[in-house]
């Protein structure tokens, strides 16, 4: 006789139902237990995951930082932790070396391996996501690894994903940009890539042959994001779909009357000199603009419906203007600006100065201006970056995050982990920790 009925029926006699119920009940759990373990398979799951399996997914694919630092009590503000983190990043900045073109062509030698490996996540984390894809413009030209971490942070498998390289970039990083773009469907290098002259018309040039190639993609994507490669989302792609729903069609972005210091980049011809990679002010006077709207100044960050993207390429005053903007400076930072008040762009905002938007008031980009730096007691914006200046604007360190995580912004600019990686890692954390906790309010 087989020892387990052996063992029941002693145990067992004289109380058959007290019994035999919990024997049952813990066959069935043994089972249940596999069968649930079995359906959060990473591996072979590309299913929007039931509730019950965030955990130990997110146990697979969670992006702690490493070392000693606790970036919850960073991003919480504990000034003892922050500072911690900051001397730690002295010390750590000089141990670390970046990844580099060939370390990615390396990785992605095996596409697969290399997902896994980075944590990639392969799979849509809610019904709301799949069905609210949005596209991204990046234009990026060297730091592939900040690329990568960038690329990493903001993938989901619905959205589609373009990358404008600099023609002018070395050979390994286009080289490597491709060979990661390779091991996605939904990640693809433009068509056309232009050399990107500082504050010249190329740089809207790169957007726009994104926008173009995005365009032709069978994705139905709703709305357009474009990035550089200094930027980190401060959102996730659920949060970013939630606010994107509730713009109600709307584009956002900075667009303000211009200071007078300004209106000379478009009153006035500018010329590229390519031997210098420079462009400069000619005397010759511009006629006005082609719009029926005066010109507003803003950002090259914007959040724009598809229909925005999609008059880009069809609405004859629009084209006259784009062509108009060609020889100016910085036509990037003032051209979305001025059509997103022009009635005639879908999701646009009345040229009334009451529609006025700051950087801060867009949901676009959080930018930390040194010039507006100061005591917030006394009436500044912010308070002084932690990390260091690069033309005028602050490199976010770690001390930066608490503030940074409570603004609306989708993404803050600028990145760099060879200022401090440490605020990266941080916001990795935080944002894998809250895209598989999505109902929890705290980190
Ligand atoms: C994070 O992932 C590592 C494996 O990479 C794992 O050992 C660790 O337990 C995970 N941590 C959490 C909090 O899930
Ligand atoms: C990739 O890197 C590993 C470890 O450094 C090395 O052993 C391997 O040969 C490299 N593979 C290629 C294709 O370069």
């Amino acid at each position: 006789m087989p020892l387990l009925s052996q063992v029941r029926r002693n145990v067992c006699r004289g109380r058959l139902l007290r019994c035999t119920l919990p024997l049952t009940l813990l066959l069935f759990l043994t089972v249940g237990l596999k069968h649930l373990t079995m359906d959060c398979n990473l591996a072979h799951n590309n299913d929007i995951p039931m509730e019950s399996c965030m955990t130990s997914y997110y146990m697979a694919l969670n992006l702690s930082a490493p070392g000693e630092k606790n970036c919850h009590r960073i991003i919480q503000g504990d000034t003892d932790e922050v500072r911690r983190a900051l001397i730690d990043n002295l010390v750590a900045k000089k141990k670390r070396a970046v990844l580099t073109d060939w370390d990615y062509i390396n990785l992605t030698s095996d596409c697969k391996l290399f997902r896994e490996r980075r944590k990639y996540i392969m799979f849509s984390l809610s019904k709301a996501e799949q069905d609210f894809p949005v596209a991204y413009s990046m234009v990026i030209h060297d730091n592939i690894e900040m690329f990568e971490r960038l690329l990493r942070a903001v993938y989901t498998p619905q959205n589609i994903y373009c990358v404008h390289v600099d023609k002018k970039s070395p050979e390994s990083f286009l080289q490597a940009v491709r060979a990661i773009t390779s091991c996605f469907d939904n990640v693809f290098v433009a068509s056309t890539l232009e050399s990107v002259v500082y504050a010249s018309w190329r740089r809207v040039q790169a957007d726009l042959n994104c926008m173009e190639d995005l365009l032709k993609s069978n994705v139905q994507w709703k709305y357009l994001i474009n990035t550089c490669g200094a930027d980190f989302p401060l959102k996730t792609n659920v949060e970013m779909v939630k606010a994107l729903k509730s713009l109600n069609g709307h584009n956002s972005m900075e667009s303000e009357t211009p200071p007078n210091y300004k209106k000379r980049r478009w009153e006035y011809h500018f010329e590229i000199k390519e031997d210098s990679d420079t462009i400069v002010l000619t005397n010759t006077r511009k006629k006005p603009s082609p719009l029926p709207v005066q010109v507003f100044s803003g950002n090259a960050y914007i959040v724009v419906t598809r229909n925005f993207v999609k008059s880009l390429f069809v609405n004859p005053t629009v084209k006259k203007f784009i062509a108009w903007v060609k020889d100016t400076y910085s036509p990037d930072e003032y051209m979305w600006a001025t059509l997103n008040r022009f009635a005639e762009m879908p999701g646009y905002m009345p040229a009334h100065q009451k529609y006025d938007t700051s950087d801060i008031n867009a949901i676009a980009r959080l930018v930390k201006w040194e010039s507006l730096e100061g005591d917030t007691n006394k009436g500044a914006p912010y308070i002084p970056c932690t990390g260091t200046h690069r033309r005028q604007v602050c490199v976010y360190g770690t001390g930066d995050l608490n503030w940074m995580v409570q603004q609306h912004h989708f993404f803050a600019n600028k990145f760099d982990p060879k200022v401090d990686d440490n605020a990266i890692q941080c916001l990795e954390e935080y944002l894998r920790y809250k895209s598989f906790h999505p109902t929890e309010n705290i980190f």
